[in-house]
């Protein structure tokens, strides 16, 4: 079989990773791509939300099937053009990945399925949202309805911060992204991702992860799009997965189906734990990352039956077979140390030297993906992110797999760039 992988980040270098391990894989394409998956497959520079270019790409290739990494993509409707064609795709519709790309549209349906998630209002009118404000308590949530590379929401403690955050948003901090808004009820807890393959009928759910959104040790510091992740999260008992299962999953799969957009591929369920049981923070419509990073490198089996089966339907009857080849049930707990460049997530210089991806590779149970990086003119790899590598490693427990993945990171050797030293502190 050919599979083109879409996307360039640590998140797609671990799913091309993790695919061409499959026996049912003859080769991986991958579009971008990055160096560390140049590796792994032929790379074509295609920009996955350049729906023609993509087709054009798709047609030379011919996959077998085609998996789509990140959230512009989908939303772009990238699936849909190319199931069109007759691919097959793992990514769900631009019409079921409004479950990312629109807040309120995501809100809404929680409601109309009862799905349990904070109280909200949802405004296109400056007014009418100032006026909601008054009516909430601090702190004050405040989400822009649309993508915003991960920096669509804001927490205010003060009234006055979170009618300056409403009204900036609301005139455009991040263009039509923000004209729309959602204000909602701040949840206490802690926050758990979970991870759902489905073909809009079956579900297979993945050892629930935990992300570290903050820049620097003990939370501290701006948020990222994520620092580092381990898996399994022991915050997520058997019981909490039970209730979101059936409180939350299911419930949206069904929902979703009915409104005649039913959901294909991943669904990425982030939840806060709270003490009257689970709620859903927010819904992706993909995998997190660096979360899956830790996923693929965790899982012993084939992930490639289980990719295929979503795009194509048929999980409900194969669901014990697809979860025994992806050896779901001997999930290894495994841990990534995110490595960024120094000044991430704010601005920072491109073009430093990094050297040791090779003797990190070398150790044993430690896989380094890359994102961020390049190749110079002397074929020399250098940064060229704010997130640039992330070291995994599995372990027979969780401190076992954090202290190979900080081997790892030891043997890298790069100045410019700072990684987080606590990486799965709350579970251990
Ligand atoms: P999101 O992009 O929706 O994941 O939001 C980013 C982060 O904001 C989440 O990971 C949470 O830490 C926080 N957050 C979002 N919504 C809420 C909420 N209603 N209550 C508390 N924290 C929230
Ligand atoms: N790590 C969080 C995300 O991918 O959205």
């Amino acid at each position: 079989m050919k599979i083109l992988v879409i996307g360039s980040g640590g998140r797609e270098h671990a799913l091309a990773w993790k695919i061409k391990q499959s026996p049912l894989v003859d080769e991986v394409f991958c579009a971008p791509g990055n160096p560390g998956m140049d590796e792994i497959g032929p790379c074509f520079d295609v920009d996955p939300t350049d729906l023609s270019k993509m087709q054009e790409l798709v047609l030379q290739i011919v996959p077998d099937l085609i998996v789509i990494g990140p959230e512009a993509p989908l939303a772009a409707g990238l699936s849909d053009a190319l199931r069109a064609r007759g691919f097959d795709v793992f990514g769900p519709s631009e019409k079921a990945a409004q479950l990312e790309s629109s807040k309120g549209f995501s809100k809404d349906m929680m409601a109309k399925f009862d799905v349990p998630t904070a109280k909200y209002g949802r405004f296109t009118d400056l007014t009418e949202a100032l006026d909601f404000l008054e009516t909430m308590d601090a702190p004050y949530v405040i989400k822009a309805d649309g993508l915003a590379a991960g920096k669509g929401v804001v927490i205010c403690q003060t009234l006055e911060e979170a009618e300056n955050e409403v009204e900036a948003m609301m005139t455009g901090k991040f263009g039509d992204a923000s004209s729309e808004i959602v204000i909602e009820e701040f949840m206490e807890g802690e926050e758990a991702s979970i991870f759902v393959l489905t073909d809009g009928e079956g579900a297979l759910y993945l050892p629930a992860a935990q992300d570290h959104k903050r820049a620097y040790d003990g939370d501290t510091g701006p948020n990222t799009g994520g620092m580092g992740a381990y898996a399994p999260a022991p915050v997520v008992t058997p019981r909490i997965m039970e209730l979101v299962q059936t409180l939350i999953v299911e419930p949206m799969l069904d929902g979703m189906a009915e409104e005649d957009m039913p959901y294909q591929g991943v669904l990425y369920v982030g939840i806060m734990v709270t003490p009257s049981g689970p709620k859903v923070v927010e819904f992706n419509a993909r995998f997190g990352d660096p979360e899956c990073q830790v996923l693929m490198a965790g899982l012993p089996g084939d992930i490639v039956p289980a990719l295929l089966i979503c795009a194509t339907g048929g999980l409900v009857t194969a669901h014990a077979q697809i979860a025994e080849m992806m050896g779901l049930s001997d999930f290894q707990p495994t841990a990534t140390v995110v490595m960024a460049t120094d000044g991430y997530p704010g601005s920072y210089p491109k073009g430093s030297i990094i050297d040791g991806i090779e003797q990190a590779n070398a150790l044993e149970d430690v896989t380094v993906f890359q994102a961020g990086t390049d190749k110079d003119s002397d074929g020399k790899l250098i940064a060229n992110g704010g997130r640039v590598l992330g070291v995994t490693a599995t372990g027979e427990d969780l401190k076992t797999a954090v202290s190979a993945a900080y081997s790892g990171v030891d043997q890298i050797n790069w100045p410019e760039g700072f990684f987080r030293k606590d990486i799965g502190w709350r579970a251990l």
